[in-house]
C-alpha cells in the first residue's frame, strides 16, 4: 500500500472542471476534456488534483449548492466519464481530491423539497426550522453582501429555515442522526469509487447552539471525529481536508489528536504573505507563524495564495483589513463580502519578481502547497463578472479561438474568456509559455521539480531566524538530518542581510535552484545580498565531523 501520509509530500493543483477543457463544444468544460489535459497537469509536476464541486446543482453557488450527491452534473459528463478520469489520473500517479459539501444542500435538493412541503416528511428534520428568525443571534452572516440574516422564510413550510451561506443553501441539521448517516453514505460512495481525499466544505458551521457564535462547537467536532472514524475504519490511506476559515487557535482543534482532519487550510497565513510583500517587512508572516500552534505529526497545513473564492480577510484585524483593501482593492468592484476577488498576477501588478517571491513562500513554508489553475500562467481576472466568477474564467490554452478551451460558439461559453490587452489569451496562454524557456509556466515547473526532491519542505520543522534587516524573512527547515535555509527579500530594492548561522559552522551551502556552491558557514555572520524580491533556497550540508555531534 502507498504511504498513508502521501498528502504531506503532495503538491496540489486546484481546478474547476467547467473551466478546464470543453470536449463536446457545449461551452462548459467536462471530464473528458479534463482527462485529455491530465498530461499537462502531470508535467507541471503536481501530485494531486482538487476538483471544485462536480455534482448536480442549480449552480447558484457554482456547484456548492448540491441537488444530488451521487451523480455528476450533466454538463460535466457522466459517472462513467468521472470514473475514466479517475483511473487515468491514477495511472499517471495523480491523486484526486473532491468536495464534500455537507453543511448545506441546495434548496432544490429533493430532501429540502420534500421537507418544506410535508411536515410529516422523513426529511423535515434534515433541516433547521424555526417559527422565529430571532434564534442563534450570535452567529455572524458570512455572505453579508447578499444576505442580511441567517434565517429565510419558506412560504411553503410557513417556517424560517437556517442557512449560513446563501438563502438557497439550507443548512443540514446535525442533531439528526439520520443526517449524519446520509453524509457517511455519500462519503463512502465516492471513497469506494477511489477518490483519494475529500475537502470538507465549511466545517465550522455544522451545529447550532443558542448563546454561541454557532462556530467551532464541541458538537461539531464530535460529528467530524465520527466521520474520521468511518474513514479510518475502511479507507486508511485517504485524506480529509478541512475548510475552516478561522484563526490558528480555532483551527487547531480540527486536527484533534490526529483523529479529526489530516489537513486544514492555513487561512490566516495567506493574506499575511500579501501584506508582507506590500509592507516590505517580514513581521506579518513571522507573527502568524509564532501564533500557529504545533499540530499532530500525522497532520498537515494546506497552503495557498489564491483559490476560487475571494482573498478572504476574515482572519486579520480591522486595521489590517483596511490596509489590504487600500493596497489591493482600490476599485470597490474588487471587493466581495470580507475579501478581495482577484487573482494572483493582477494582485502582484503582473510583476514577475513578486509572483515568483510569493510562489517561493508558498513552496517553502511548512505545509502542502496548493496551486490554483491558471496561476501557473499568471492568468488575470475579470472584476466585471458577478460574485467570484471573475477568478473562474476558462483556462487559456492557446491563442486560437476561445483560447483553445472550447469549440463552441463564443457566445455559448459559460463565461467570457479574458481578452484584455494585458492578460488576454492571445498572448497569455499555456502553449506560448511552453515555448518560452523562462516563462512563468516553465519557471513554476522548475520550482516544483526542486521542491519535490526534498522531503523537508513537506515534513520538516520550521525555525525563524531574525536578522536585523526586517525586510528579510529567513527560516531553517529540518527533517531527518536534512537542513534547508530559506531566505526571502520582501522589498522591491536590493537588501543586504547578515544571518546568525553559528550552529551550522563548517556547513557547505548549496543553492538549490542553480546547484551553486556558496561560501561555507564560518564564525562570522553569514552575509548575503538579495536582489529586489529575491530569494534563496539553500541546503546546508554539515561536514561529517560536525554532523556526528548535531
Ligand atoms: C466555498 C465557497 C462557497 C461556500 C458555500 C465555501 O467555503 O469555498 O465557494 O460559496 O463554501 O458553500
Amino acid at each position: 500500500m502507498s504511504d498513508p501520509l502521501w498528502y504531506k509530500d503532495a503538491i496540489i493543483y486546484q481546478l474547476h472542471v467547467k473551466a478546464f477543457l470543453d470536449s463536446n463544444a457545449s461551452g462548459v468544460g467536462d471530464f473528458r476534456g479534463l482527462t485529455e489535459k491530465l498530461d499537462y497537469i502531470r508535467e507541471l509536476g503536481v501530485t494531486a488534483l482538487w476538483l471544485l464541486p462536480m455534482y448536480p446543482s442549480p449552480f447558484k453557488d457554482d456547484g456548492y449548492d448540491i441537488s444530488g450527491y451521487y451523480d455528476i452534473h450533466k454538463d460535466y459528463g457522466t459517472l462513467k466519464d468521472f470514473e475514466d478520469f479517475l483511473n487515468e489520473a491514477h495511472r499517471r500517479g495523480l491523486r484526486v481530491i473532491t468536495e464534500l459539501v455537507i453543511n448545506h444542500t441546495s434548496d432544490q435538493h429533493p430532501w429540502f423539497q420534500d421537507a418544506r412541503r410535508d411536515p410529516a416528511s422523513p426529511y423535515r428534520d434534515f433541516y433547521v426550522w424555526s417559527d422565529t428568525d430571532k434564534k442563534y443571534a450570535g452567529a455572524r452572516v458570512l455572505f453579508g453582501d447578499t444576505e442580511k440574516s441567517n434565517w429565510a422564510w419558506d412560504p411553503e413550510a410557513k417556517l424560517y429555515y437556517w442557512h449560513r451561506f446563501f438563502s438557497h443553501q439550507p443548512d443540514l441539521n446535525y442533531d439528526n442522526p439520520k443526517v449524519r448517516q446520509e453524509v457517511l453514505n455519500v462519503m463512502k460512495f465516492w471513497l469506494d469509487m477511489g477518490v483519494d481525499g475529500l475537502r470538507v466544505d465549511a466545517v465550522p458551521y455544522l451545529v447550532e447552539r443558542e448563546g454561541t457564535t454557532c462556530e467551532n462547537l464541541p458538537e461539531t467536532h464530535e460529528v467530524l471525529r465520527d466521520i474520521r472514524r468511518s474513514v479510518d475504519a475502511a479507507y486508511p490511506d485517504r485524506m480529509l481536508l478541512a475548510e475552516a476559515n478561522q484563526w490558528p487557535t480555532d483551527v487547531r482543534p480540527y486536527f484533534g489528536n490526529g483523529d479529526e482532519f489530516h489537513m486544514a487550510f492555513h487561512f490566516p497565513l495567506m493574506p499575511r504573505m500579501f501584506m508582507a510583500i506590500r509592507k516590505e517587512e517580514r513581521e506579518p508572516i513571522a507573527e502568524i507563524i509564532r501564533q500557529t500552534p504545533p499540530i499532530p505529526p500525522s497532520c498537515q497545513w494546506g497552503l495557498f495564495l489564491r483559490n476560487h473564492d475571494e482573498l478572504t480577510l476574515a482572519t486579520v484585524t480591522d486595521d489590517e483589513r483596511d490596509y489590504m483593501y487600500r493596497e489591493y482593492a482600490s476599485d470597490p468592484r474588487m471587493r466581495l463580502n470580507i475579501g478581495i476577488r482577484r487573482r494572483l498576477a493582477p494582485l502582484m501588478d503582473r510583476d514577475r519578481r513578486k509572483i515568483e517571491l510569493l510562489n517561493s513562500l508558498l513552496f517553502t513554508m511548512p505545509g502542502t502547497p496548493i496551486v490554483y489553475y491558471g496561476d501557473e500562467l499568471g492568468m488575470g481576472d475579470n472584476i466585471y463578472l458577478g460574485d467570484r466568477n471573475g477568478v473562474r474564467t476558462p483556462m487559456q490554452w492557446t491563442g486560437d479561438r476561445n483560447a483553445g478551451f472550447s469549440r463552441a460558439d463564443t457566445a455559448m461559453l459559460y463565461c467570457p474568456i479574458n481578452v484584455d490587452p494585458v492578460y488576454g489569451y492571445q498572448g497569455l496562454n499555456a502553449e506560448a509559455q511552453q515555448r518560452v524557456p523562462n516563462s512563468l509556466l516553465n519557471w513554476t515547473k522548475r520550482l516544483i521539480t526542486v521542491r519535490r526532491q526534498y522531503k523537508t519542505f513537506g515534513r520538516g520543522s520550521l525555525e525563524l531566524i531574525n536578522p536585523a534587516n526586517r525586510a528579510v524573512l529567513a527560516f531553517v527547515r529540518k527533517y531527518e538530518g536534512e537542513t534547508l535555509l530559506l531566505v526571502h527579500n520582501l522589498a522591491g530594492s536590493a537588501q543586504p542581510v547578515e544571518l546568525d548561522l553559528r550552529r551550522f559552522i563548517g556547513a557547505e551551502v548549496i543553492e538549490l535552484l542553480g546547484r551553486t556552491r556558496f561560501p561555507r558557514v564560518a564564525e562570522h555572520p553569514y552575509q548575503l545580498s538579495l536582489s529586489p524580491y529575491g530569494f534563496f533556497w539553500f541546503k546546508l550540508d554539515m561536514p561529517q565531523r560536525v554532523r556526528g555531534r548535531s
